[in-house]
């Protein structure tokens, strides 16, 4: 029988660590055999930005994208391939484009999830349009930014509807940094949100039917943001904070996303959740590096083998019927939401082909971590990333980290 190969691009920024994680365990994984006997092979390219024919017939199978949420040449090229020739794609660009923050939360409250409450208050500047002086002077409302705070109660979160890595996000305490905020936002829409007060902050990396719940700190500089920390929530928020990830995934499409909740007594705030270009960079994800590329090599050999197709509508009434339903408690609605996510990512289908298909993966990745090449990768990361008197830190503490990494896992696996 002969091999059916497999073609994955992978559209990149900036980076280069992640990228030859993927594409190196790719390698090393070789070919997988699906439940009939037939083999897979995969192949892994870096796409090139070049004009296309609308009518052309890409190569890829699949799309790992880190670029079109800010370079639109690809994003356009994304949405032809998605729409034309059904390659799968991570994730697509037509609900990622279209979902901003505020779209996110207006979603999340229809489901009834304990979004904080949120203001969306008009442009303090005016909109570099020829129509905006009438249609403003003749349409936009005076309102009185100090109530609207006050009913809010401070302090309060004021940050851009459509925001992203913490762009004019500010903590408001006070009518005078109300005020100064509000003016410095210029042309930025902004939200004014309720501040959580939280006990702990997790942040949840999810990979198709995966999803990894990290204890994040906000305050900390990148490389220390997330903590290593196994059992830092109560299982219960933490079943929840892990349904809530899958949850708007399944709901907008997203395969690869983040998803920030705060914690406070037990009970989970969903904040930030419309990240579906992750930063999964090696020098902020450290100990749990090896994890996401496991499950972006896990899941994009599932879909590849198993013929997943992607879906470009959303079932938004299947979601709402539960949101809708009178009898259901919240904790009923997140289990019924559990059920819907569940589905989409076809998750016992998924965790069998893991464990049928690809069982020796874990060893390969473990081999891999910690020999020589991962260490080179590390080295290069870092000089790539840091100044040069600060390689030695970075350096000791990446490798300080993957050790505990690899000890862990090395007590975790079964010993052949
Ligand atoms: N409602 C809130 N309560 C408490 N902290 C918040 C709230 N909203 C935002 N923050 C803080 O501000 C940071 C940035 O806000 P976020 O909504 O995540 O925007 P971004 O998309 O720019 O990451 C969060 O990581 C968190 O530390
Ligand atoms: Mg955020």
């Amino acid at each position: 029988m002969t091999a059916t190969r497999h073609l994955v691009g992978l559209l990149l920024g900036t980076e280069d660590d992640w990228p030859t994680a993927f594409e190196e365990i790719l390698r090393r994984l070789g070919p997988v055999q699906d439940p009939s006997g037939g083999s897979h092979e995969f192949d892994v390219e870096r796409i090139t930005i070049e004009p296309f024919s609308l009518r052309y017939r890409p190569r890829y199978d699949l799309v790992i994208d880190r670029l079109a949420y800010w370079y639109y040449h690809p994003r356009e090229w994304l949405k032809k391939v998605a729409m034309m020739d059904g390659v799968y794609l991570l994730n697509s660009p037509f609900t990622f484009q279209s979902m901003e923050k505020h779209a996110a939360y207006c979603a999340m409250m229809r489901l009834g999830l304990k979004i904080p409450d949120t203001v969306l208050v008009p442009y303090k500047n005016p909109v570099d349009n020829a129509r905006y002086a009438y249609t403003s002077s003749r349409y936009n409302q005076p309102f009185d930014l100090d109530a609207i705070a006050e009913q809010i109660g401070y302090p309060l979160f004021m940050k851009p509807y459509d925001g992203g890595a913490w762009r004019g996000v500010s903590r408001i305490r006070n009518r005078d940094e109300l005020h100064a905020a509000y003016d410095a936002s210029g042309e930025m829409l902004m939200h004014l949100q309720k501040a959580i007060d939280f006990d702990v902050f997790a942040r949840s990396l999810s990979i198709g039917a995966e999803t990894m719940v990290m204890r994040f700190q906000p305050d900390e500089p990148m490389h220390a943001r997330y903590a290593v920390d196994h059992s830092f929530l109560p299982a219960q928020a933490g079943a929840e904070v892990v349904t809530i990830g899958r949850l708007v995934n399944a709901f907008f499409r997203w395969e690869f996303n983040s998803c920030e909740t705060l914690v406070k007594d037990g009970e989970v705030y969903p904040i930030d959740y419309a990240n579906a270009c992750p930063d999964v960079a090696l020098t902020s994800l450290h100990y749990y590096f090896p994890w996401a590329m496991k499950a972006l090599v896990k899941w994009s050999v599932f879909a590849l083998v198993t013929g997943r197709k992607a879906k470009l509508d959303l079932e938004t009434d299947r979601f709402f019927a539960v949101a809708d339903d009178p009898h259901l408690s919240y904790q009923e609605k997140l289990e019924g939401y559990r059920v819907l996510a569940d589905e989409y990512f076809d998750a016992a289908r998924y965790y069998d082909f893991c464990a049928s298909r690809l069982p020796h993966l874990d060893e390969i990745v473990l081999d891999w971590v910690a020999g020589p090449d991962f260490d080179e990768l590390l080295v290069k990361t870092v000089k790539s990333t840091y100044p040069a008197h600060e390689h030695d830190r970075f350096i000791a503490h990446l490798r300080g980290l993957l050790d505990l990494w690899v000890r862990d896992e090395s007590s975790r696996l079964p010993t052949a």
